[in-house]
C-alpha cells in the first residue's frame, strides 16, 4: 500500500517585493510504498526542502496533490493538521529547529509531551535511541552548549521518539563526521527493517547508497530514479555517483 502519493506538485515563491518568481517545484509526481527507504538527491536550490515542507504540511503547494496515508493533505482541516503531523510523521529539519530554552532531553520529549504521554514511557523510549545516536552524555545540556553534529543527532532523536510510520529527514547527516554518519545510517537501516518508511533528502552519495531507491530532482522535477534491485551498497554508490555526474553536466533525461 502506498503511504505517500504526490502528483503534479507545484510551488512558486513570489519574492516579497513582487516581481521575481521562483518556480521551486514545477511538476513533481512520485509514490512511496509503506516500508520503503527512499533517498532524494538534487543540487542546492533544486527544491528538496520545499518538497519535504509541503509533504509535512508545513507549507502549502501552489498546485498539485499530496496524499498521505490515504488522506489528501489539503482536505485536512487546519485545526487537525498538527495532530495529524504529530501522529504520523517524524521530521528532521535541515537547520535542526531545536528550542534553546529547553534541555536536549526536553527537546526530544516534546512530541510525546504534546501527545500527552507519561514520563516513564518517554524515558523508556529515549534510552535506546540516545544510546544508538551517542547522545546519552549530553541529554541534560542545552542546544547552545552542544556542537552542530550533536544538534543534528538530537533532531534525529526527536523525529524518531514517537516511532512514526513515515520519517521525513532533510539532510540528516549533513553536520556529521564519518563515524556519526555510519551510526545514523545504521539506525535508519534498523528502523526501516522494522517497517518504518523513510524519505531522506541527502547530498551524500554514501547516505543515498543505503536507500532502496534514489530519486533525483532537477529544475523542480523528478529527473531520474534508481532502484536498488539486487545491488550492494557499493554498486548503488557507483550508480548514484554516475547519475550525479550526468545531472551536473546537464545530461538529457533518461
Ligand atoms: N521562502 C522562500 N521564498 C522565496 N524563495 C524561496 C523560499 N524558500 C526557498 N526558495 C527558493 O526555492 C528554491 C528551492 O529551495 P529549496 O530550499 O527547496 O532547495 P534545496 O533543494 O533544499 O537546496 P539545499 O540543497 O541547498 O538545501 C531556491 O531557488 C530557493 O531560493
Ligand atoms: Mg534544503
Amino acid at each position: 500500500m502506498s503511504i505517500l502519493e504526490v502528483s503534479g506538485l507545484k510551488k512558486t515563491y513570489t519574492t516579497r517585493f513582487g516581481g521575481n518568481k521562483v518556480e521551486a517545484l514545477k511538476n513533481v509526481s512520485f509514490g512511496v510504498e509503506e516500508g520503503e527507504y527512499v533517498a532524494i538527491m538534487g543540487e542546492s536550490g533544486s527544491g528538496k526542502t520545499t518538497l519535504l515542507n509541503i509533504l509535512a504540511a508545513l507549507d502549502k503547494p501552489t498546485g498539485g496533490r499530496v496524499c498521505l496515508d490515504g488522506q489528501e493533505l489539503n482536505k485536512i482541516k487546519e485545526a487537525q493538521i498538527s495532530a495529524f503531523r504529530r501522529d504520523h510523521l517524524g521530521f528532521v529539519f535541515q537547520d535542526f529547529n531545536l528550542l534553546d530554552t529547553f534541555s536536549v532531553e526536553d527537546n526530544i520529549y516534546l512530541p510525546l509531551v504534546l501527545a500527552g504521554r507519561h514520563y516513564t514511557e518517554m524515558r523508556e523510549r529515549l534510552t535506546p535511541i540516545a544510546g544508538q545516536l551517542g547522545i546519552t552524555e549530553i541529554l541534560k545540556k542545552y542546544p547552545y552548549e552542544i556542537s552542530g553534529g550533536q544538534k543534528q543527532r538530537v533532531a534525529v532523536a526527536r523525529a524518531l521518539i514517537t516511532g512514526p510510520r513515515l520519517i521525513l529527514a532533510d539532510e540528516p547527516t549533513g553536520a556529521l563526521d564519518s563515524r556519526a554518519t555510519d551510526e545514523l545510517l545504521g539506525l535508519f537501516n534498523a528502523i526501516n527493517h522494522k517497517g518504518q518508511t523513510i524519505l531522506m533528502v541527502t547530498h551524500s552519495v554514501k547516505a543515498a547508497s543505503h536507500a532502496g531507491r534514489v530519486l533525483f530532482i532537477k529544475d523542480g522535477e523528478v529527473f531520474h530514479q534508481i532502484y536498488r534491485g539486487n545491488s550492494t551498497n557499493e554498486q548503488l554508490y557507483h550508480k548514484v555517483s554516475d547519475t550525479l555526474t550526468l545531472l551536473a553536466t546537464g545530461g538529457d533525461r533518461r
